[in-house]
């Protein structure tokens, strides 16, 4: 029988460092449960330690997401470890992920500690975990630059002091894949204590090599990798769950290894951790980028006709790819609408289906046909997990070659309306500068990006921006066939996020 490979994914800890990425405690939670349908066997889901919000995200997720083993990182000191074991105390299993540098740069540079001060606290801090729990990873930062005789010195002390499993992070992407499966086959065959310690490997990208890495890892004996959703992580990220899945699923002849993925659920968790992190996947990415089954090449297009198999390696309905387009249109009633967002993997309320159906309605007049993707960013957009404090009631714009854009726009919050006007460098700047004008929150965009939905010049567009308050990023999305429309209801969204969030200046402290 093949053996089973465990999935760690830390999309919500590592890939939550990402520049721009956080998210909030109803994301992260959303995120999770969506982890959880799609089969991950642990969920590190964040750092405890590091803020009181870190702290919250990872209790409530612990209190809330059934299934996966949820694991929250911790430094190698008792306060650290507390206050993992605190986050995850009402878990179904929990476990706590301590780690301690190892290499020498670190240890000289950073830790100003001895080999032996290092190897000392790495213990006490495993030791510590064991009263709060029977499963404890130890990762040694830096392992890859770390001398390997110190390395299995190190992982050896910690087996002995309970690690049930052992992590060999590629912290900064340095390794390549010959040398890094080199290293785990030796450090399986060093530690003596090995036993059935579970060995797992953690890698960055920063060479573009890190599944390419995990993947020799697994073949010469580790048995969990670390992963995130869409690749995201510190700088140029970790090694992205799909690939790896999908690799070890399509060349399973060759790794003869299993994992627990519900494959199915692949392209719809790429697609939330890109809404709600608001970093698009580029068009060629792997497995989920919106090229990675689009044949543009005639010659290719008639072999798939002919047979699928002469130029897909992978069956895109496996990962959840929608291949069934033309769905719905205008005369399609409640019915059909609601029937197939379930299908879509969609439960909603009856408030939420008059929402979303009143919407679809407008898009149907608007747009010819609608596909399964218009109706995924429709009710995406419908369904917002934080409170709607202001919604767009009303934009006018003018713009064009010779005029100044000028933008009318009006907010709602709750019974109250406001109206403001502006002029800006285009039509987008002038409507968020009229809604500056009304919420007068202060922010700054530090980042805005635009996407169709699907081919042709009906498309909806989806817009992406991120504001920065008192140095944190909230992001915010908006879909519509009109870009403006679309790019006012991102910049509203993400307004709400920090009125939801506490923000502290202008009207939207003033209404707290
Ligand atoms: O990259 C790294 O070394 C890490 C560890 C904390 C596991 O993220
Ligand atoms: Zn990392």
């Amino acid at each position: 029988m093949s053996k089973r490979v465990v999935i760690f994914d830390t999309t919500l800890r590592d890939g939550e460092q990402s520049p721009g990425a956080s998210l909030n405690i109803q994301e992260k939670l959303e995120v999770a449960h969506q982890l959880a349908r799609l089969g991950v066997d642990v969920i590190e889901a964040g750092f405890p330690i590091a803020s009181p919000g870190d702290f919250e995200s990872v209790k409530t997720i612990a209190e809330n997401v059934k299934g996966p083993v949820i694991c929250g990182l911790s430094r190698a000191n008792r306060q650290d470890i507390e206050a993992v074991a605190k986050a995850v105390r009402a878990a179904e299993q929990g476990r706590i992920h301590t780690f301690i540098a190892t290499s020498d740069l670190h240890l000289q540079y950073k830790l100003r500690m001895s080999r032996e001060q290092v190897l000392e606290t790495a213990v006490e801090a495993v030791r510590f975990a064991k009263r709060f729990t029977a499963d404890v990873e130890f990762s040694a930062e830096d392992a890859v630059r770390t001398d390997l005789a110190f390395l299995c010195q190190v992982f050896s002390a910690v087996i002995a002091a309970g690690a049930t499993t052992i992590n060999v992070p590629d912290t900064v992407g340095y390794a390549t894949p010959q040398e890094f499966g080199g290293r785990i086959r030796e450090m399986i065959r060093q530690i003596p204590n090995i036993g059935d310690t579970v060995v797992s490997v953690h890698c960055h990208n920063d060479l573009g090599l890190a599944v390419a890495n995990s993947l020799a890892a697994l073949e010469n004996g580790a048995l969990q990798i670390e992963c995130c959703v869409n690749g995201i992580g510190e700088r140029a990220g970790n090694a992205s769950l799909e690939e790896l899945v999908m690799a070890l699923f399509t060349r399973r002849d060759i790794y003869g290894l299993e994992t627990s993925i519900n494959k199915s659920e692949i392209y719809r968790s790429s697609r939330l951790v890109c809404k709600l992190t608001g970093m698009p996947v580029q068009p060629n990415k792997a497995i989920v980028g919106k090229n990675a089954f689009a044949h543009e090449a005639g010659i290719h297009q008639d072999g798939v006709l002919k047979e699928r198999t002469t130029y897909e390696i992978m069956n895109p309905q496996m990962i959840g790819l929608l291949t069934n387009n033309i769905v719905l249109g205008k005369h399609s009633g409640r019915h059909a609408f609601r029937k197939r967002l379930n299908e879509l993997g969609y439960e909603i309320t009856d408030a939420e289906l008059e929402k979303a159906f009143a919407r679809f309605k407008v898009l149907a007049d608007r747009k010819r046909e609608i596909t399964d993707e218009d109706l995924m960013v429709l009710v995406e957009d419908e369904l917002r997990t934080i409170p709607e404090a202001y919604s767009l009631e009303y934009l006018h714009i003018t713009s064009g070659t010779v005029l100044v854009p000028t933008a009318t726009v009006r907010l709602r919050r709750e019974d109250q309306v406001f109206e403001e006007a502006a002029c800006g460098g285009g039509p987008v700047d002038a409507a968020y500068k009229a809604i500056e004008k009304i919420t007068r929150s202060g922010v700054r965009l530090s980042d805005y990006a635009i996407n169709a939905t699907t081919a042709g010049e009906d498309s909806q567009g989806e817009v992406s921006v991120k504001l920065e308050q008192d140095g944190r990023i909230y992001t915010g999305r908006g879909a519509d066939t009109d870009i403006i429309v679309a790019s006012a209801k991102a910049y509203v969204n993400a307004i709400n996020k920090i009125i939801f969030n506490g923000g502290r200046r202008g009207r939207i402290a003033i209404w707290q």
